[in-house]
C-alpha cells in the first residue's frame, strides 16, 4: 500500500508541475501566476476539488506522443466563492502554451456538464493560443463542444471569462459566448489572429498591446467588461463580483446579511440635480448612495460612460443598475450606450435580477456616424431588451426624459412595474429650444423664447406624465433608497404570464 500511495504522490506531483520549473519561472517573470496559484485565489482557501489531474492526451502526430503532461494543459474542479459553489477550469500555458486539445476540451466539457446538471456558475481561466495545432480537427472538434456548451449554459448558470494572457482562436471565441470578460492590463490579450498572421494578410504592423490588449477591448471593441492591474487584483474583483450573482436561472438573488438602514435618508440628494438643464451631476453618486453601504460593482465601465451598468444591493439582495450618466455625452443614447445597456438589462433578466433604472437622458444621439453606424438598430436592441424583461423594474426620472428615450427607458411602456419622478423631472417628446423652433417657426425669431417660456411650463415637470399614470409617484429625492427598497420588496413575487414563443428575435 505504501508504494501504491508513494505513486500516487509521484503522479500528483508530476501533474502539479505542468511544464516545469523552468517555464513556471517563465510565466512568473512575464507577472502572471500558474494556473494553480490563480485558482488558490479566487476560491476559498482548501475548497478546491480536482478533477482529471490524470488526463493525458492521446496524439503522436509532430512527436506530440513525447509530449505528454498529465493534466493536459488545464486544471478542472470545483471550490466556493465566500461558500457558494463555483466550477472553474484554469488554462495552463506552461503546457503546450495552453493550447486546447480533444482531451483538454473534454475536461472542460465535463466541468459545464455539472455545471449545468447541478446548478452552478463557471469561471473560465484563459492563458492559452487557441486549438493545440499538432492535432487538427480533433482540437477543433474539442472547441465546438466547448461552444455548444457556452450557448446552452447561456441563461441557466452564469458564465464568467477571465482572460490572463496571451489567448487566440476558439479561447477567445469561448469568452464571447459567455456572460462576462475579464482582462488583466499589461499581460492579456484576445485576438482571433496574432500580429505575426495579421502582418501577413492585411500588411498592418501591430504589437499584442494594439492587436488586442485591455485597453483596446474594454474601451473600443467592449469585447471584455472590465480590466485590472495584476493577477490578483482581478481575481479579488471576480470574487466580489461572484457575491452579486444568483447560482442558477432558478435560484433565489443572492441575499447578504447588511446593516445599512433601507430608510436611510440622504439630503444631499435633494440637491443633485443643478438648476441649470444643461449642467452635468454625477449619477454615479445618485447609485452609491442608494445602494447598501455604497457597495456597486461597475460592468463596463470604460466603454460607453454615458451608460452606468452595474451591480449593487438594496436589503441585502442584488439589484442591477442602469443609469444615464449626465458627466459623459450628457447622458445621450448612443450605439454603444445601446449595446451596452441591453446586453446587461438580458443578462439580469436571465438571471431573475430585479433591475433600478435612472433615467436623464437628452435623446438619442444624432448625427450621420450614429446613423449610419445603425443606432436605428441598437437602440431597438435596448427597447427590446427592457421590454422582453420580466424582473421586477423600477424606473426613477431625475431630470431629461425625451423623446425615444423616455420610451426605451424602461418606461411604464416598456412594462416597468413601478416608476417614479423627481419633482426636476422633465419628460417631453424634445428639449425647449428644439421643440420651439419646430412648431412656432412660423412666427420667427423674436416670438421664440416666449414660446420657450410657454413651453417649459407646460411639460418640463414631471405632472403631465403623473396625471395620465405613466409616473406613479413623484418622489422626493432624499427618500430614494426607501422608496426603492419599499418597491422591490412589493415585487418580490412578481409573475408573468407570457404568450407561447420558441424565442424572440431581437435585432442583432
Ligand atoms: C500548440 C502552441 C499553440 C497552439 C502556442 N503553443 N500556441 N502549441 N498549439 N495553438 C506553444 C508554442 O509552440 C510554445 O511551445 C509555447 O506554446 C509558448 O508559445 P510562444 O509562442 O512561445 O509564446 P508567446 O510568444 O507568448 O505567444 C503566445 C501566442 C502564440 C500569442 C498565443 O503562441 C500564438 O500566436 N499561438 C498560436 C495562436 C493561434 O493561431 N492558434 C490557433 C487558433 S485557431 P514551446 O515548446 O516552443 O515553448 C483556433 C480554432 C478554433 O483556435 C475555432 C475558432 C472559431
Amino acid at each position: 500500500m505504501a508504494d501504491i500511495l508513494e505513486e500516487l504522490e509521484k503522479r500528483r506531483d508530476a501533474a502539479r508541475a505542468g511544464g516545469g520549473a523552468a517555464r513556471i519561472a517563465a510565466q512568473h517573470a512575464r507577472g502572471k501566476l500558474t494556473a494553480r496559484e490563480r485558482i488558490e485565489i479566487l476560491l476559498d482557501p482548501g475548497s478546491f476539488e480536482e478533477f482529471d489531474m490524470f488526463v493525458e492526451h492521446r496524439s503522436s502526430d509532430f512527436s506530440t506522443d513525447k509530449n505528454r503532461i498529465p493534466g493536459d494543459g488545464v486544471v478542472t474542479g470545483w471550490g466556493t466563492i465566500n461558500g457558494r459553489m463555483a466550477y472553474v477550469y484554469a488554462k495552463d500555458f506552461t503546457v503546450l502554451g495552453g493550447s486546447t486539445s480533444e482531451t483538454h476540451a473534454q475536461k472542460i466539457c465535463k466541468i459545464m456538464d455539472m455545471a449545468m446538471q447541478n446548478g452552478a456558475p463557471v469561471i473560465g481561466l484563459f492563458d492559452s493560443g487557441g486549438a493545440r495545432i499538432q492535432e487538427g480537427v480533433a482540437a477543433l472538434a474539442g472547441f465546438g463542444e466547448i461552444f455548444k456548451r457556452n450557448v446552452l449554459a447561456s441563461g441557466v448558470v452564469p458564465q464568467i471569462s477571465v482572460i490572463m494572457g496571451p489567448c487566440a482562436g476558439g479561447d477567445v471565441y469561448s469568452p464571447a459566448l459567455t456572460d462576462f470578460v475579464f482582462m488583466v492590463q499589461g499581460t492579456s490579450y484576445m485576438f482571433i489572429t496574432g500580429p505575426d498572421v495579421t502582418r501577413t494578410v492585411t500588411h498592418e504592423d501591430v504589437t499584442p498591446e494594439e492587436l488586442g490588449g485591455s485597453l483596446v477591448h474594454t474601451t473600443r471593441s467592449s469585447v471584455a467588461d472590465g480590466a485590472y492591474e495584476n493577477d490578483i487584483v482581478c481575481l479579488e474583483e471576480i470574487r466580489r463580483l461572484y457575491d452579486f450573482l444568483p447560482l442558477n436561472n432558478r435560484a433565489p438573488t443572492p441575499a447578504w446579511p447588511v446593516e445599512d438602514d433601507p430608510r436611510r435618508e440622504e439630503l444631499s440628494l435633494d440637491t443633485l440635480v443643478p438648476d441649470s438643464a444643461n449642467q452635468p451631476y454625477d449619477m454615479m453618486e445618485l447609485i452609491r448612495k442608494v445602494s447598501d453601504e455604497a457597495d456597486f460593482f461597475e460592468v463596463a465601465a470604460k466603454f460607453a460612460p454615458n451608460i452606468i451598468t452595474g451591480f449593487g444591493r438594496i436589503e441585502g439582495a442584488t439589484v442591477g443598475f442602469v443609469a444615464n450618466q449626465p458627466m459623459a455625452l450628457a447622458g445621450v443614447l448612443d450605439s454603444d450606450a445601446s449595446r451596452k445597456a441591453a446586453r446587461f438589462v438580458r443578462f439580469c433578466d436571465c438571471f431573475n435580477i430585479p433591475m433600478v433604472t435612472f433615467v436623464d437622458v437628452p435623446g438619442f444621439m444624432p448625427g450621420t456616424a450614429q446613423e449610419h453606424g445603425g443606432i436605428i438598430k441598437h437602440g431597438a436592441k435596448l427597447l427590446f431588451a427592457y421590454a422582453e424583461a420580466t424582473v421586477p423594474k423600477v424606473t426613477v426620472i431625475t431630470r431629461k426624459a425625451y423623446g425615444g428615450a423616455y420610451d426605451v427607458m424602461a418606461s411604464k411602456h416598456m412594462r416597468a412595474d413601478v416608476n417614479y419622478a423627481w419633482p426636476s423631472a422633465q419628460i417631453a417628446v424634445m428639449g425647449p429650444k428644439g421643440a420651439v423652433e419646430i412648431i412656432f417657426k412660423k412666427e420667427g425669431p423674436d416670438a421664440i423664447p416666449g414660446r420657450m417660456k410657454e413651453y417649459e411650463d407646460r411639460f418640463l415637470n414631471p405632472f403631465v406624465a403623473a396625471s395620465r399614470g405613466y409616473i406613479d409617484d413623484v418622489i422626493r429625492p432624499h427618500s430614494t433608497r426607501w422608496r426603492l427598497a419599499r418597491a422591490l420588496r412589493m415585487l418580490k413575487n412578481k409573475q408573468v404570464a407570457q404568450i407561447w414563443k420558441k424565442h424572440d428575435n431581437i435585432p442583432l
